[in-house]
């Protein structure tokens, strides 16, 4: 088994990787011994899981989730937590409150495909797997580095652009996330939604949920829905921002968690052999899969 990969000095000391089955948790926000039971779990039906590679849109597919569930009605979920809402499977303690919580059970995980619940492997519930142009995830994932007091800050852009292709992050490789989920889409009650077709067009992305999970909307509430997910609205909403979590978890002052909310951004980050061999990695890692991404919007 590898080592726990190090914090910097700056870090508060409790948070590392620590490496659990080919996979890191972070110590002290994940247990082992509780991720390994989430297999178990009894899955319903009507459970919806949201599924993502860290910074691939995650919060956006939350926000959308309850919106759609409350029928666009935002006043039915400004005062709660999105993670409240929307609660992480992985998070120490989520067990419990799994069990007893009322249907519909909407939850949102960074694992990898192995810990998955198997009843959804049995067609119980569905999940909805947010993918999301991996350079813009590195970026993304770079600059979230920089205010997660969990995770390591990272020395440079390059530092990071290393960690990030040998997959010694949290979610670790990205290949492998989109892989290994989507090799197993037909497994599944599963839908297949891409960040850039969120920016693309949020309307259209909106209905497909809504038909995926048997939400007829009509046109004011879709209308709502779209409204309240766009970047605009989310970067003026404080649960958007995680602004009510303190800041031992996220350093508010050294970062926002709507920052740009682009396609394209990793053209100001990379230079010329980063992404050829990006590229590289890419090619080889992908050619099995039929799968496209879209790099950049004008
Ligand atoms: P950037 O850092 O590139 O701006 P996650 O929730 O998985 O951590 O993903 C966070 C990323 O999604 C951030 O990307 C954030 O700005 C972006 N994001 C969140 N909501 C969005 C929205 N409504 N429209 C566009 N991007 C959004």
């Amino acid at each position: 088994m590898a080592e726990p990969v190090k914090q910097s000095d700056t870090q508060t000391p409790d948070y590392k990787l620590v490496p659990h089955r080919q996979f890191y948790l972070i110590s002290g926000v994940h247990s082992p011994e509780q991720v390994d039971q989430i297999q178990n779990w009894e899955i319903r039906d009507s459970d919806i899981f949201i599924i993502t590679y860290p910074k691939s849109g995650t919060i956006w597919m939350q926000q959308i989730l309850s919106l759609i569930e409350a029928r666009g009605n935002v006043m039915a979920t400004k005062d709660q937590l999105t993670s409240e809402r929307i609660p992480w499977i992985e998070l120490i303690g989520s067990e419990k409150e799994f069990i007893s919580a009322p249907s519909p059970r909407l939850r949102v995980s960074h694992l990898q495909y192995k810990f998955v619940p198997l009843g959804l492997k049995q067609k119980k519930g569905k999940v909805i797997y947010v993918a999301r142009n991996p350079k813009d995830v590195l970026v993304s994932y770079y600059h979230f580095h920089k205010f997660a007091e969990m995770l390591e800050t990272p020395k440079d852009f390059n530092d990071f652009f290393g960690k990030f292709m040998e997959g010694k992050v949290y979610g670790n490789c990205w290949f492998e996330h989109v892989k290994t989920w989507y090799s197993h889409k037909d497994d599944m009650n599963f839908l297949y939604i891409t960040y850039e077709d969120m920016i693309k067009d949020l309307r259209s992305v909106v209905e497909q949920i809504s038909l995926f999970l048997g939400k007829h909307l009509t046109e004011q509430e879709l209308a709502n829905v779209v409204e309240h997910s766009t970047f605009h609205n989310m970067k003026h909403n404080p649960q958007a921002n995680y602004q009510m979590v303190s800041d031992t978890l996220l350093n508010h002052q050294k970062g926002t968690f709507m920052r740009k909310g682009t396609v394209g951004d990793w053209k100001n980050h990379f230079t010329v052999s980063q992404n050829e061999k990006f590229d590289r990695v890419y090619q080889e890692k992908m050619k099995d899969l039929p799968l496209t991404f879209v790099w950049d919007i004008n």
